[in-house]
Order: structure tokens, then sequence, then C-alpha cells
């Protein structure tokens, strides 16, 4: 059960003064380093699925033990789609199973990151799914084979962060106040007045990105103005890359040998920041206050028009499966025939959360799907919602 509602989680943090760790994952060593710190620590905790890692694994396959590791875990997780390129993105990564999105615009002109920020926006939240836009814009190495994002260092302004967040609808806020994505050389000079400006505009929770590298009393500051997640994910990358380094010796050859301890180092690392950031111990209040994140099974029958062949039958049945499917908050649809001989047919859609279950009614896709079928003559239907329990 423990996947959690992520504007509630995040928002426990913000009036409570400590943050939360949205820590990138990119197997399952890390997914499990990360829990087990989780539950070490007593901590709610943020997984963060990072767009530009998509060509090192494949979310829709590690998705499924994303979402049953956090599922399994002792304390509130939430899952975030982190950096997406497009609104594609988000639906995409609502579609695997993430609860929070974010849709990286900021290099884009004032206007143009706006106008999108608020598309995700309008679109995840009829998902039920909290987002995080960026105002301003955080530079530094996208990825550690030294690919670097596009521009330097934007400040965020506090002058513009108050109407971004109005307008867009935004969840929680990215700042750019002197953090960088990666390891730089030396300790990054951060803005604090500046934070404190846009802290006191907003009062949402912010987002630091770049969390690798800053210094424990860095991270004290940033929190005590106001930021409640904290991305990291160099370090960890780091700390995993050192264990297998210190594995390796002439002869080794087996790739198991080699790679233990990674999840050993990640889960200390996660346990550090943890602890220094305050979440620790906080997980029972948080899972106490959050609405618990889960999926809803909207279930259809109906008689198949009279005359139509099977051919014709399977045919309609799979262009309206891709249909429905591409609706955002839809996770999975299934169709078949009755197996009894009947002429009806069933179709199973897994929706992301309850609010999916409003929004996909009044979806144009699913609302032409239905026009379709009762023009066919059959109107003969039963359709339903279903939470399903363990
Ligand atoms: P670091 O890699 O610097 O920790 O930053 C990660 C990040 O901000 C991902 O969004």
């Amino acid at each position: 059960m423990p996947i959690v509602n992520m504007a509630d989680m995040l928002k426990h943090a913000y009036h409570h003064s400590y943050a939360v760790g949205a820590f990138g994952v990119v197997n399952l060593d890390f997914v499990q380093g990360v829990l087990e710190a989780a539950e070490n620590c007593r901590a709610p905790v943020i997984l963060n699925l990072i767009e530009s890692h998509f060509s090192y694994y494949d979310l829709e396959l590690l998705m499924p033990a994303v979402t049953a590791a956090a599922q399994r875990a002792k304390v509130p997780v939430a899952i975030c789609l982190d950096h997406g390129v497009s609104i594609a993105s988000a639906v995409r990564g609502i579609r695997a199973g993430c609860n929070g999105v974010m849709v990286d615009t900021s290099l884009l002109p004032l206007d143009e990151n706006l106008r999108l920020t608020r598309e995700v926006a309008d679109m995840a939240h009829a998902c039920g799914v909290a987002v995080e836009g960026e105002l301003g814009y955080v530079p530094g190495d996208e990825d550690e084979e030294g690919v670097k994002t596009q521009g330097g260092l934007v400040y965020t302004l506090a002058s513009e962060a108050k109407a971004f967040v109005e307008r867009t609808g935004v969840d929680f806020l990215a700042v750019s106040i002197g953090t960088v994505h990666g390891r730089m050389s030396g300790t990054p000079k951060l803005d604090y007045s500046r934070l404190a400006k846009i802290n006191e505009a907003v009062g949402i929770p912010l987002a630091v990105h770049g969390g690798t590298g800053l210094s424990d009393d860095q991270c004290k500051k940033l929190i005590a103005n106001g930021v409640a997640k904290i991305n990291y994910y160099t370090a960890l990358s780091e700390v995993a890359a050192n264990a297998i380094k210190a594995n390796v010796s002439p002869g080794q050859k087996s790739y198991k040998t080699i790679a233990h301890g990674v999840r050993g180092a990640i889960r200390t690392e996660v346990e550090r920041c943890n602890r220094l950031w305050g979440c620790s111990g906080r997980a029972a209040e948080v899972l106490a206050q959050c609405r618990p994140w889960h999926e809803v099974e909207h279930i259809m029958l109906y008689n198949q028009p009279e005359g139509l062949s099977e051919e014709a039958t399977a045919t309609m049945l799979s262009r309206n499966k891709e249909t429905l499917a591409a609706i955002p908050g839809v996770r999975r649809v299934l169709t078949g025939t009755a197996v009894n001989g009947e002429k009806r047919s069933c179709w199973l859609v897994r929706l992301a959360s309850p609010e999916v279950a409003a929004s996909f009614k009044g979806h144009p896709e699913q609302l032409k799907f239905a026009s379709s079928l009762s023009q066919q003559g059959t109107a003969d239907k039963v359709a339903m919602d279903f939470e399903l329990g363990e």
C-alpha cells in the first residue's frame, strides 16, 4: 500500500521544516537500496525516474518492479517522473505508474514555460498526479557520460515565481538559486535571500535539483527557507561505481561478485541524507496524513453489434483498445469476448487513480467510443468502477 499522494507528502515536509529525498534510481540495486534506507530511517521517500536515463533502462520494464517494491515498503513512497521532455513523457510516466511528474520546459521563454507547464498540470491533475514546474534554469551534467545541459544558470526571479505558480497550478516549484546538476568542483554558492523571497511569494513546497555536493550546512539553510524536496542522483551513482571498483580484481569473473555491495553503498548514502534532511522518523505521521495512492479498475460489458463477423469484432476491439489506452491516466486496457459463446465483449480498463475515473468518463475519446457502440445497437451495457483489494 504505501504509495501515497505526493502533494500530501511534500506538504507535510514543507509545514514541518524537513525535506524528502527524491533519489534517482536506475536499476533494482538502487530501488532496493533507497527503500531499505528509508525503512531503516522510518523516512518518507521519493523514487525518481529521470527521462535522460531511459536510454540505459526500459521504463516499462523497470516500473513494475519499482511499483511492487514501493507497495511492499513499510514507509510512504511516491514515484516521480523527473525532467520529462514533453507532455507525452508525463502521460507515459503516469501510465507506467508515476504519481508525480516534472516536465522540464525551464529553458524556454517564460511564456512558453508557463503555457506548457500549465498543460502538463491540467492533464496530470485530472489524473490525481502531483506536478512540479521549474522556473529559472539549473545547469550541469545531465548524466554521468558527460552530457551537459543546454544552457547556463538562470536564477529564479521571486517577482515571476508567484504568477508562475498561480497560472500553472503546480504543486511544487523547482528553483534555481545556485545549485547545479552533477558533481561540480568546489561547493556551489547559494543565494539564500533569493530563496527566502521566492518562498514567501509562493508558499508551496520548493524543490532543489542538484543535491550532490551540497554541504550539510547548505542543506539545513535550504530547508529552513522552504525546500521540501531535494533531488539526488550523482552521489548515488558514484558510491555504486566505487563499490564495483573495489570489487574488481584481475581474474574476477562473476558479475554478482563485482556488483556485490552496490545496494549497501546506496543504502548507507541515502540513510546519511535522510538523517541530514530531517525526514528520518517521519514515516508514521506522513502515512497518517497522506491520501493513499491506488488504482481503479473500470469494467465494461457490451453486447456485440448484431451481425458483426468474428474478424470485424476483433478489429473493432483492437481499434478501440488503442484509442482508450491513449487517454491520460489509463494504465492498461484488456478486451475480450465471452467464452460461453454469448455475443458479449468485455473491457478491463486500469485507471491510475480515482480521479481518472471521473476524467476518463468525460474524455472525448471515451465519449466517442461509447456513442459508436450505442450507434451500433450495443446499448445494453454494464460499466462500473472497482477498487480491488490486495
Ligand atoms: P544530482 O545528480 O546533482 O544529485 O542532481 C540530481 C537531480 O537534480 C535530478 O533531477
